[in-house]
């Protein structure tokens, strides 16, 4: 038995309360499933930045539960307000920290909100987190906190210079975090989460990330382009994987675990000229006439790491994370959602 099992087991027998802050973004509404479907009661925080109804909706739908179910309580509103985050955290075990504003992109064309929320938010919620006294505090951190460090694969203290504003707003969580373990005895868990994919990742806008946009340009008909020369590579990493060492770091009894930061991947490097040809293999099945599609190669993106990929030996030993797919699967398990959502 994984210690994964061991967490389910225990969950399923007893009931927490937890806040999942995003929950209506991709991350946050695959936690809200997840925990639904073990029976814990959850409190859902969101502004609707990025964030759709429909992703709450879903997530609910898929854990077998009504809208208005007694589990799940929403409250719409910003962590960049101290006391919606309090009212948030009043009350909760367990908090899963998602809320931030995403994108590297995003953050160079807009630094200032991309700082409120992912700085001045995240410190309201370890204030109002620490203030109400809650068990653990698990928080989405990001590999561009590596920035321009060249060793690969990427080992958690070893970090380069950040190459983006995103990047900074993330390098500043996890400096918040070890303070507050240090002044107030906070002690949290940080997870560094690669390129994560699966259902309910938006497609759609200037920021999507690459496997939603490419698939639903796939299906439309629409060019898709590459940056760069197809070389770049990342760790994609499915979203089961990534709900699973949320639950083992919020659940972990293990004192050396805490106050740490993990890499969330898969050690598994995919440049993105083979990632395209894997989408294209699992749709052609469906349609056939994707086989003469070619992608367009284009001009490298600014702020963006040349490679990526992650030791996980870490968050294994510490956490006992043992990723259930690795990134074909993943494609294979999230395909009949694409194909159905962005179709
Ligand atoms: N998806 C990835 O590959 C990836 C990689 C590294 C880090 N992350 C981090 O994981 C977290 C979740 O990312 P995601 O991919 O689910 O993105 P997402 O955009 O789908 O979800 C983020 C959610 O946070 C909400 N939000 C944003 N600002 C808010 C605010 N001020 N107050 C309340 N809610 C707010 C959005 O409305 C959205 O629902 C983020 O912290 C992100 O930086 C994601």
């Amino acid at each position: 038995m994984t210690r994964y099992h061991e967490i389910q087991a225990h969950l399923s027998t007893n009931r927490y309360t937890w806040l999942i802050t995003g929950v209506a973004g991709f991350i946050g509404s695959n936690l809200l499933e997840a925990l639904l479907k073990l029976n814990q009661t959850i409190i859902g925080l969101d502004n609707f930045a990025t964030g759709y109804q429909h992703n709450i909706d879903q997530a609910l739908a898929d854990a077998g539960r009504r809208p208005g179910s007694a589990d799940f309580r929403f409250i719409e509103g910003d962590i960049c307000d101290l006391e919606t985050c309090r009212s948030a955290c009043a009350g909760v075990d367990y908090v899963l920290h998602q809320a931030a504003l995403g994108s590297v992109p995003r953050s160079i064309e807009d630094p200032v909100r991309t700082n409120q929320a992912n700085i001045d938010g995240f410190l309201n919620m370890l204030i109002a987190a620490r203030d109400a006294g809650v068990k653990r505090f698990v928080y989405a951190a990001s590999s561009s906190t590596y920035g321009d460090h060249p060793d690969l694969p990427k080992v958690e203290d070893k970090i380069g210079k950040p190459l983006s504003p995103y990047a900074v707003t993330k390098v500043v969580n996890e400096l918040y975090a070890g303070v507050f373990a240090r002044t107030y005895g906070f002690r949290t868990i940080g997870l560094r989460y690669f390129n994560i994919f699966g259902k309910r990742q938006d497609p759609n806008g200037a920021y999507a990330a690459v496997i939603p946009k490419w698939i639903s340009s796939l299906i439309a008909g629409e060019a898709v382009f590459i940056n760069g020369d197809g070389e770049t590579s990342r760790d994609f990493c499915y979203i089961d994987n990534t709900v699973q060492i949320n639950l083992l770091a919020a659940m972990t009894e293990q004192r050396q675990a805490l106050d740490q930061v993990y890499n969330v991947a898969l050690n598994d490097r995919t440049s993105l000229t083979a990632l395209f040809g894997m989408i294209q293999d699992r749709l052609i099945e469906r349609m056939p006439a994707l086989k003469r599609v070619e992608p367009t190669y284009r001009e490298f993106r600014p702020g963006d790491v040349r490679h990526s990929q992650a030791d996980i030996d870490k968050a294994c030993r510490l956490l006992g994370y043992t990723p259930s797919h690795r990134i074909g699967q993943g494609l294979d398990a999230a395909m009949d959602w694409y194909v159905e959502a962005l179709g």
